[in-house]
């Protein structure tokens, strides 16, 4: 039996490079090793936790199809859909949330720092996030999640609704584990936290052209504090040459230690190093663009594929909580 992997981004915009090196890259090798079967969603339902707006939900739903196409993520490889197509996620989380208690759910960081981000969006959708993560992963009994390390505290949840799961109603689910790539995670280009969409300034999009590359790199700091210590933007560039360049790195560390280091140096290099590895997909994006009834033929198919695997576990486990 080939083991399954399910992972999926929100709906929320573009993708940008921390989503493509944290995500996208662990899901393409995935899908290239015939050991494991793929399941790759856009988290469009998801995306319903925060504030949005309607016209752009249903634009970028799309935008992040085609970002999974223009990298390489394969129709004939992997199951590509839309989470909302499949409507037997939501089902299974609310069943999953009858082995969830409120406090569990309250105390998650991820739910607290969106509660400070939309004091008046504390919702019970947000609070229920993590449970349809699950539902999403488990729903195709998925042992692997090529996602970032900012995720982790949603595949504990996971795997303790799996546990409780199996021992309440003697299911089976596995209990997932991250699957981590070098770029598990992608500093922000303000020298402070993770690159994120909501920060404005902090990331790169995998539809940037060089020029656009090599200005934001250039504006991350780079005062170096006294004693020689790096300072939080500095760490922060070479973070990103350890992913994107990595035999660049000893280099640059030795200029550092003699304090001969330029920064514009190190920083178009890691800028040329981000663009040759972004150049493909944005030539693949094009020709995407150019042909949407492929996009919607991928989506169609991969919402049927999707949704008939999905209604067998939903079948097993109305059968096994009393509802059959
Ligand atoms: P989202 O949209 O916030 O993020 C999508 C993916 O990108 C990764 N990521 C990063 N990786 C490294 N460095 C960064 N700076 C960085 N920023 C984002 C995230 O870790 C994530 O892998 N909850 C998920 C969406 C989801 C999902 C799922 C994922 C819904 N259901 C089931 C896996 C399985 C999320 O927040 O995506």
């Amino acid at each position: 039996m080939k083991k399954r992997v399910l992972s999926g981004i929100r709906a929320t915009g573009r993708l940008h490079l921390g989503n493509y090196l944290g995500a996208v890259k662990g899901m393409l090798a995935l899908q290239d090793n015939p050991s494991y079967e793929t399941f790759y969603m856009v988290a469009d339902v998801h995306t319903l936790t925060t504030p949005y707006n309607i016209e752009e939900l249903r634009k970028n739903r799309r935008e992040v199809m085609v970002d999974y196409l223009a990298a390489g993520l394969d129709p004939q490889k992997s199951v590509l859909f839309q989470q909302s197509e499949v409507n037997a996620h939501i089902e299974l989380a609310f069943y999953f949330s009858s082995v969830t208690t409120i406090a569990k759910m309250q105390h998650l960081p991820t739910f607290k720092d969106k509660v400070k981000q939309y004091p008046e969006h504390a919702t019970m959708a947000l609070l229920n996030y993590p449970i349809l993560m699950a539902a999403d992963i488990l729903i195709y009994k998925a042992g692997l999640v090529p996602v970032g390390i900012d995720q982790e505290p949603h595949l504990e949840v996971t795997r303790e609704i799996a546990r409780r799961m199996n021992q309440e109603y003697g299911t089976d689910f596995p209990e997932p584990k991250r699957f981590a790539t070098k770029g598990e995670y992608i500093p922000s280009l303000t020298g402070e936290g993770k690159m994120s969409k909501s920060v404005e300034g902090s990331y790169i999009n995998l539809t940037d052209d060089l020029e656009t590359i090599r200005k934001k790199v250039r504006s991350v700091p780079t005062a170096t504090e006294a004693g020689g210590e790096k300072s939080s933007g500095l760490q922060a560039l070479f973070s990103f040459l350890q992913v994107v360049a990595p035999t660049q790195v000893q280099h640059f560390e030795q200029s550092f230690q003699q304090g001969t280091l330029q920064f514009v140096e190190l920083k178009d290099t890691i800028a040329e190093a981000i663009y040759a590895e972004l150049k493909p997909l944005q030539e693949k994006r094009k020709e995407l663009e150019a042909n949407p009834a492929y996009v919607d033929q991928v989506i169609a198919q991969g919402a049927q594929k999707a949704c008939e695997v999905a209604a067998l576990t939903v079948k097993e486990v109305r059968g096994k909580m009393g509802l059959l």
